[in-house]
């Protein structure tokens, strides 16, 4: 099927930006590419924190009804069995006997290859895990796999947590990190990736109280990517028809992103129930019962799961960021980060690179930014060209340090979005910074 031209250019546009300006690298380049696997250059390792560090902050910091954990990728393998990942985590696969392309087969309609037309085989079953080996030897009895969610490590210390950190119901554990799919189907840039990562709540509450969390979350979560910069009209809801719910969802809804080859999710809020302590439960023999204490009820919790991709929120930041205008007769390509996202906080630019008392002046304001926040000194272009390459990776303030600075000791201060700009003293920097940096 062919792409529309609108969606080829935007997507060509940002990739072709995330390569040239150090965001995103295809994984192995050099060796030909890792075919779904990406890996963050210098800015967007930074944006990659960012993203990361306003989940955590918002979730963990703002809030006091949830914990934070940093759970081992490998698990026993009894994990996978008890949370239903071994019998139920799969894909129906048809592959093509002419061309050898694999296909999901919801995606196919008919007998033939939608590329070539050949004959396709029957449809079978491809778990979407990946497999490993602990210690020396392969064989049954060191099969693992690497987690395909973040969401069952939570579980695994969900009585670890409640018992150290002596919580009540209702409360929630929040984890990021890495997952892993042997995805099928892997276009689209980094959507749809192999090794990815997430960003999971579980939140633990009282059965009877679980679809009211459940609408809670789903506003709180919607609510958590505007308030990030990305535009309302760009994100959506959708509940999920019965018939596409997870073996362990009673409800989900997925936020969605109006990404250039069609809206698709950013995250799912599932009602999981008590599906997964339960299994926990049964095939480890523990008891991951709650006690209610004022109540004195016991009872397995139900949870409500906020599932994010970190991956596919920043690819939906990237997006939704990328701007381009014109400029007194010149094309300015604009990434409008939020300014907590934007990979550099300002950008320290002298006019004069052949004047040591000037490039003295910005290397010590730099020097005194730099404790606080990620700040780059440049000398390396014109001043109107300095502004433009900060502008494409969406640096909220341009710092120049001029002539008259050396007299007056004052600097002017760029806006990114208003290319405004403000005449204020050195001293005052920092200050005029933190002031524009605080939400
Ligand atoms: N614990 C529930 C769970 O993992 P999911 O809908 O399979 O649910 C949650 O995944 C989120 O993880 C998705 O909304 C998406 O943002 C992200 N995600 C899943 N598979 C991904 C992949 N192959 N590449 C990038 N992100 C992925």
């Amino acid at each position: 099927m062919q792409q529309p031209q609108q969606e080829v250019d935007m997507m060509g546009k940002l990739v072709s930006l995330c390569k040239r300006r150090g965001f995103i690298f295809q994984s192995s380049e050099i060796y030909g590419g890792l075919a779904a696997t990406w890996d963050y250059g210098p800015l967007g390792a930074e944006l990659k924190r960012n993203v990361k560090e306003v989940w955590w902050r918002s979730n963990v910091y703002e809030r006091d009804d949830i914990e934070g954990l940093d759970a081992a990728i490998l698990m026993r393998p009894e994990t996978w069995m008890a949370s239903g990942h071994i019998s139920n985590f799969e894909d129906t696969l048809v592959d093509c006997k002419s061309c050898k392309k694999r296909f999901k087969a919801e995606h196919v309609t008919g007998k033939q290859c939608p590329e070539c037309n050949g004959e396709l085989t029957e449809a079978r079953q491809f778990n979407l895990m990946l497999k490993t080996h602990l210690g020396p030897i392969e064989d049954e009895g060191s099969l693992t796999y690497l987690r395909p969610e973040t969401a069952q490590g939570i579980f695994l210390n969900f009585k670890n947590v409640v018992d150290s950190m002596r919580r009540k119901l209702p409360f929630g554990i929040a984890q990021m990190g890495k997952s892993f799919r042997n995805e099928v189907t892997t276009k689209s840039f980094t959507f749809r990736s192999r090794e990815f990562e997430q960003m999971e709540i579980e939140f633990f509450v009282k059965p009877g109280t679980d679809e009211e969390w459940y609408h809670k979350w789903v506003d709180e979560r919607f609510g958590w990517y505007a308030r990030f910069g990305i535009r309302p009209e760009n994100l959506r809801k959708r509940v999920h028809e019965a018939n596409e719910l997870a073996h362990y969802a009673k409800a989900c809804t997925d936020i969605e992103y109006n990404f250039p080859f069609g809206w698709s999710e950013l995250e799912g809020i599932a009602n999981r129930t008590d599906f997964d302590l339960k299994q926990h439960s049964r095939l480890s023999g523990k008891d991951l019962e709650y006690f209610d204490d004022d109540n004195k009820d016991r009872y397995i919790p139900y949870v409500i799961e906020p599932s994010g991709g970190i991956d596919r929120s920043i690819l939906a930041f990237l997006f939704d960021a990328y701007r381009e205008e014109e400029v007194k007769g010149e094309k300015r390509v604009v990434m409008g980060f939020d300014k907590s996202l934007a990979p550099l906080k300002a950008a320290i630019l002298p006019l004069l690179r052949n004047r040591p008392e000037i490039v003295e002046l910005a290397h010590k304001i730099t020097d005194d930014l730099k404790k606080d926040i990620k700040v780059r000194y440049d000398d390396t272009a014109s001043i109107g060209r300095l502004y433009r390459r900060q502008d494409e990776i969406g640096t909220p303030y341009c710092i120049t340090v001029d002539v008259d600075s050396l007299t007056d000791k004052k600097v002017t201060v760029r806006d990114r979005d208003t290319m405004k700009q403000d005449r204020i003293d050195v001293s005052g920097v920092k200050e005029y910074l933190r002031e524009r940096f605080v939400r």
